[in-house]
């Protein structure tokens, strides 16, 4: 197919690798039991109400979706205080990611990003066209001033990751508030915040209040973690609704199908499940803590549901090593780092009891 090239920049960019499935591991290594700790899912589940809404909305399943979601917008908006026209959903925010920088992305366009940080960001600045410029973080959080001295004319877009994957730090207050203030209005500013829900530090910046204030802010949430939908996928955006209108022309029409609309609807009614995941994932950490710091490796402080270590070996020999006590992890961010995804109770002792082995 020498005469058959894709776009110049789709060359460049590798295909996403996922974490390793369950069935992949059992099939190749011979094991019965494994814990995939890899692609932070929720492993309490969803909630029950999500699942009765499932189970009714399925004989519906030959007619397409609503394309406005008014019953998924209406309920959220009064969750959040904002109105149903700064909303937009997507088939997952990896969709609204895809659809911003399509959008708002030209061909001599930079994108400001953090690394290392969420990998779609710099995946999907290319698939536009435009370039991404990355800032390292400094002690496995955002340099926010690092990152506004890379903005520059041509810059069309800033990423920051809240908390951020694969570190699970978050940015403080004041700086991330002071940021915002200083990005010039051409530059739209994408805080990604995935992981709200789980966020348990008080010096962490609520962003929603401020986007009347901000034209240009856009805040990412999604129900793939503390709301455990991650197979429906279904996330959605706080912008301006012009910003949503622009969205609107570019997306496929049906893009949240009807499941993960019923679903997501009927988790916002369920804030037991969410506080019992949030519950059982503080614990899980503490023992994650604990249990690095008995061994003398390095972490950072996670405000989410996973926790960046150093293993002080290199990581794809320990992601190996896990993998053949039917552990899997995810060996990124740095040479000897790997990012564990906090598991149930019996998934956390799993892991504890492997990494000890080691
Ligand atoms: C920081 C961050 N943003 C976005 C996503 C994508 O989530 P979704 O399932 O809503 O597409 C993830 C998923 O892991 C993530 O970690």
């Amino acid at each position: 197919m020498d005469n058959i090239k894709p776009r110049e920049q789709i060359e460049k960019i590798e295909a996403y690798s996922p974490g390793t499935p369950v069935e992949e591991v059992q099939r190749q290594l011979g094991l019965t039991k494994v814990v995939k700790l890899a692609s932070n899912e929720n492993p309490f589940g969803y909630s029950p109400l999500a699942e009765q809404a499932m189970i009714e909305e399925v004989q519906k399943i030959n007619m397409y979706p609503e394309v406005a979601l008014p019953l998924l917008a209406g309920s959220l908006a009064e969750k959040l205080g904002v109105s149903r026209e700064q909303l937009f959903f997507g088939n997952g925010s990896d969709e609204i990611i895809r659809l911003l920088t399509t959008t708002y992305i030209n061909q001599s366009d930079e994108a400001v990003m953090a690394d290392v940080t969420f990998p779609r960001y710099y995946t999907d600045v290319l698939i536009g066209g435009g370039t991404p410029i990355t800032v390292p973080l400094v002690e496995g959080v955002h340099d926010l001033e690092g990152m506004l001295a890379a903005v520059r004319a041509k810059t069309k877009m800033v990423f920051v990751c809240n908390p951020n994957n694969p570190t699970g730090t978050v940015v403080g207050k004041e700086q991330l508030l002071h940021f915002i203030e200083r990005i010039p209005s051409h530059v739209l500013i994408v805080i990604d915040e995935a992981y709200y829900e789980y966020v348990h530090s008080t010096d962490y910046l609520e962003t929603v209040p401020l986007l009347d204030k901000y034209p240009n802010l856009i805040v990412l949430r999604t129900f793939s973690k503390i709301y455990g939908l991650a197979g429906l996928r279904v996330g959605y955006g706080l912008m301006n609704p012009e910003l949503v209108q622009n969205l609107m022309r570019v997306k496929e029409p049906f893009n949240v199908n009807r499941m993960a609309q019923r679903a997501a609807l009927a988790s916002l009614n369920d804030d037991k499940f969410v506080a019992m995941t949030r519950e059982r994932n503080e614990q899980g950490k503490r023992i994650y803590e604990r249990t690095f710091s008995e061994l003398g490796l390095p972490y950072f402080s996670s405000q989410a549901n996973f926790v960046m270590v150093d293993v002080k070996r290199p990581a794809k020999i320990v992601y190996m090593d896990l993998l053949k006590r039917g552990v899997i992890v995810r060996p990124v961010g740095y040479p000897t780092t790997i990012r564990v995804t906090i598991g149930n109770e019996e998934e956390v002792e799993t892991f504890v009891q492997a990494l000890k082995m080691l």
